[in-house]
């Protein structure tokens, strides 16, 4: 384990810092490192230990609170006690036991309180730790959404929402998977790797070059994951991200190409476009053949998605700074000369929708922590626009698939009913046997492949919603 020095440098990094982001935090260490605070076979494990705790801290959070007995004496100086004794907890969770945090711990409290109470409050957590040998505190609870509350550190108000979007089984389910380490996940570029062999030679040499063990992710995809404790880089920073081969991308988002299913030769919109992570596979699963037009509504997104195309070394998308809820015909013709006045422009459109983010807790560890009650109502009111509009785009017999990575009735199902009740030629498609061709069992909410939830599960797919309609 780290040294006395680091363990300060975590407890300096937690007391002083309220923002808790991995890229922050990868940085915090990379800069320590630099400064020779943090030897660099530790850094990895710092990186690590810090996500591990983040995950968790209103857990060690509310076990600490257990030990600021209401005395004058222990109340003083609570917030920082009770942060000190939170990540002292925290580190012997993740290491399961607790050689070397005790004694840390009794010389952290030293400087706030006199050498008794910090005794005390040390035998008390020595106390603690023996009897719970390492385990997460019980569920049960009289007010349920508590109980979830505690165990899997989110806000309460979350946890509620999350019983009664998906019941309390599911709610389980989907807060243990949140507290999981994130996984790397790629997708390989098929139109330079364009067989299975050089794929295969990639990942082989891929493994070797940074010790890492690469898995497959779903069957007959180019889709590959890796344990990301494993290293202490980031997949951006590599040579293979900036020569186009790789791109970082979740389980469930690979899915929005597959069920989309451009063919050569069809123009498609990508609605809501940057940093073009969809945009761009769909053109490398057409093999460069469909027309994308990738939109988005600032010229710093716009740059992004064109970053990527350069980086990918893509021919067939093109970029449009707009906002799609007021997207037409006039605006789309005065910039690409093909399009004429007809509004029915494109024979398929994505629109994978600004949304709550509820479903990437995994991968986006403080999303929970700034959960916000009213995303869950406001976001609907930008949606539904959107949807309204892009509908109007889509030809006759062409298909509009609506996404969101988030686990809320009101940005999904219930927006999809709604689009359907008010546009009657326009009827939901089955995405069963598209689905079938991964051969992994999703974890769809209800069954249900017409309003596909699919929930997060423990092998890392993410919380995605998708709706595939066609217009009659
Ligand atoms: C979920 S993200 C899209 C991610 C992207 N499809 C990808 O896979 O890389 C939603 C995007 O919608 C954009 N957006 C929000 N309102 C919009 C609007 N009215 N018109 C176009 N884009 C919009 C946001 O700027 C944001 O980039």
């Amino acid at each position: 384990m780290p040294k006395l020095a680091n363990i300060y440098l975590i407890f300096d990094f937690f007391i002083t810092n309220a923002d808790y982001r991995i890229t922050r935090l990868k940085s915090y260490w990379a800069d320590a490192e630099k400064k020779g605070a943090v030897e660099s076979e530790h850094r990895n494990k710092l990186v690590n230990f810090s996500v591990y705790y983040i995950q968790r801290r209103l857990t060690f959070d509310y076990i600490a609170k257990k030990f600021i007995i209401k005395d004058a004496f222990f109340k003083k100086n609570s917030t920082v006690t009770l942060k000190i004794i939170s990540l002292a907890l925290g580190m012997c969770y993740f290491q399961s036991n607790s050689e070397g945090v005790l004694s840390e711990l009794k010389i952290i409290l030293r400087q706030y309180h006199n050498g008794a109470v910090a005794s005390t409050m040390v035998v008390a957590v020595n106390n603690f730790l023996e009897k719970s040998s390492f385990a997460a505190p019980e569920l049960k609870h009289k007010d349920e959404a508590l109980g979830l509350s505690i165990r899997y550190s989110c806000p309460r108000e979350l946890a509620s929402h999350f019983i009664s979007e998906a019941g309390m089984e599911n709610a389980v389910e989907i807060l243990e998977n949140s507290i999981k380490f994130p996984e790397a996940v790629f997708r390989l570029n098929c139109t330079i790797l364009h067989s299975q062999k050089l794929r295969d030679e990639f990942i082989a040499k891929f493994s070797e070059k940074y010790m890492v063990d690469v898995k497959r992710v779903y069957r007959d995809t180019p889709y590959y994951s890796c344990d990301r404790s494993a290293f202490n880089f980031t997949l951006t920073d590599l040579y293979e991200f900036r020569a186009g081969l790789l791109t970082p991308m979740g389980r469930s988002a690979f899915l929005a190409a597959y069920l989309l299913d451009a063919r050569p030769d069809e123009l498609i919109l990508d609605a809501c476009a940057s940093p073009g992570n969809k945009a761009t596979h769909i053109a490398e699963l057409s093999s460069s053949a469909a027309k994308i037009i990738a939109v988005d509504t600032a010229e710093a997104k716009i740059s992004k998605i064109n970053d990527n195309i350069d980086r990918l070394k893509l021919n067939n998308i093109f970029t449009m700074c707009a906002s799609s809820e007021f997207l037409d015909a006039g605006k789309l013709s005065g910039k690409f000369s093909s399009i004429g006045s007809d509004d029915e422009i494109f024979d398929r459109v994505l629109l994978d929708s600004p949304c709550s983010g509820l479903g990437l807790m995994r991968s986006r560890i403080e999303l929970k922590y700034r959960f916000n009650g009213s995303d869950l109502t406001a976001m609907p009111k930008i949606q539904k626009p959107l949807l309204a509009n892009v509908a109007r785009l889509l030809k006759t017999g062409g298909y509009l698939l609506y996404c969101t990575c988030t686990i809320n009735k009101k940005e999904n199902s219930e927006m999809v009913s709604e689009f359907l009740n008010a546009n009657k030629n326009f009827s939901v498609v089955s995405l069963k046997d598209r689905m079938d061709r991964f051969g992994y069992e999703f974890n769809i909410l209800d069954g249900d492949y017409e309003m596909m939830q699919i929930l997060p599960d423990a092998e890392g797919s993410e919380g995605f919603f998708y709706a595939l309609m066609r217009k009659n």
